[in-house]
């Protein structure tokens, strides 16, 4: 694409509403961060190239490449990634304190099929190769509830247009919440895109999480706070 006068258009950046930082790193976290980047981090220079496809990042027995969309302190990466040894688990997290609690436990469970992206995952996703994806993981989101701010939700039809091109068919898209707002939301947006079917038969398909569910940080608040949390499957077709 170019501009009137011939130059490259610029590629627009999504605008970031979230934190990425907050309280100071203690020298542990610290040299938990700095470990776990150098041995697992994606960056940039490597994002240069359009179509990567993700599965040279893991051991070359892995089965299946799964995302996590904002994944908090990554508890639940871990989880999955502990559970399943033969799968590649790619993060998206701009929180840079996130980023060092996952890369703790990272250490701690001595992982080797995680790799990092700590920036906003609208800067990644685009260059990964069409149906590279086998699940996507959107969990416990910022709700944004009041409608002004709809647009900072993370799941939009255009973030739906590119996951859709990259997951392949018959991929998982798990949606989770706990807040009023935001399960209306991700289920009417999810529901209204037909490249993707909501694997619920009942009440009980939403209501309880799927099998060998870990949880997640926010998970557990909202059962503190006695909030109910939901879970919805859908398939891409
Ligand atoms: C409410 S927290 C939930 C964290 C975690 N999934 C859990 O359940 O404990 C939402 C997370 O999404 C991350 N996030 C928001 N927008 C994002 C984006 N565009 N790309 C990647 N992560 C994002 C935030 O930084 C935040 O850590």
């Amino acid at each position: 694409m170019t501009t009137k006068d011939g130059k490259p258009k610029a590629v627009e950046q999504p605008q970031f509403y979230g934190r990425r930082r907050g309280r100071k790193l203690r020298p542990a976290q610290e040299l938990a961060l700095h470990e776990g980047m150098e041995g697992y981090a994606l960056t940039s220079a490597e994002l240069t190239a359009l179509s990567l496809d993700p599965r040279p990042w893991f051991p070359p027995q892995r089965k299946q490449i799964c995302l996590e969309i904002g994944f908090g302190g990554g508890e639940h990466l871990a989880a999955r990634a502990a559970q399943n040894p033969d799968n590649g688990y790619i993060g998206a997290e701009p929180f840079l304190n996130g980023v060092a609690s996952l890369c703790r436990h990272i250490k701690e469970q001595d992982l080797e099929n995680i790799r990092i992206w700590n920036d906003d995952v609208r800067l990644f996703l685009p260059h990964l190769a069409s149906a590279s994806l086998d699940a996507v993981y959107i969990l416990f989101p910022d709700p944004w509830p009041k409608s002004r701010h709809a647009a900072r939700r993370i799941l939009q039809p255009e973030m739906l247009d590119v996951l859709s091109d990259k997951m392949r068919s018959g991929a998982e898209l798990l949606l989770a919440s706990d807040d009023p707002t935001a399960k209306s939301w991700l289920l009417a947006t999810a529901y209204r895109d037909d490249r993707f079917a909501w694997l619920a038969n009942g009440p009980s398909d939403w209501r309880q999480p799927p099998a060998d569910w870990p949880g997640t940080r926010y998970m557990r608040k909202a059962e503190i706070a006695g909030r109910t949390s939901v879970w919805f499957r859908f398939l891409r077709r």
